[in-house]
């Protein structure tokens, strides 16, 4: 089964929320995946996603019940597709790859939208709500643009 690992700051707002994004779509299309979503900080381990994510997502028909975690190196030998917000965290992730192999399997999450294609996902967390809804509107094209691009690669 083809996996998939989001990576954010927090893993409260941005991965998470791609995280439920994706599931949604997957199980929608009937394509069966492994996702989760993890973060470089350990600041929320062990929490729901941020509150105004979950009502922005909640909105649109996706309920994101995800508890965040703290990313690990053996993440990289886990999962086939690890997947960035930001430049901010595609360059830590590129110093922890220890292979050319584990430093393949990272893109931005937005790799495969049509509209915002490797653009870095904002962090949200000091915004209002246009802010989400603007990270929800470029999760939700990425993911669609990835969902296509599994189903064409099977
Ligand atoms: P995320 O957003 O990386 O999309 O989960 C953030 C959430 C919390 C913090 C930073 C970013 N923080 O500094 O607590």
């Amino acid at each position: 089964m083809v996996s998939i690992l989001f990576v954010c700051l927090g893993n409260i707002c941005r991965s998470p929320a791609a995280e439920g994004v994706l599931r949604h779509m997957a199980q929608k299309e009937g394509l069966e995946l492994h996702i989760e979503s993890c973060g470089l900080g350990d600041w929320h381990a062990g929490r729901l996603p941020d509150e105004r994510m979950r009502e922005a997502s909640k909105n649109r028909g996706i309920i994101l019940s995800s508890r965040a975690q703290i990313f690990q190196i053996a993440f990289f030998d886990r999962f086939d597709f690890i997947l960035v917000a930001d430049n901010k965290i595609m360059k830590e992730l590129y110093r922890f790859a220890e292979t050319p192999e584990s430093k393949a399997k990272i893109h931005y999450i937005t790799r495969y939208s049509t509209g915002f294609r490797d653009q870095e996902i904002p962090d949200p967390y000091y915004e209002g709500e246009a802010g989400f809804e603007h990270v929800l509107d470029m999760i939700e094209d990425a993911c669609a643009g990835l969902i296509e691009h599994l189903k064409s690669a099977k």
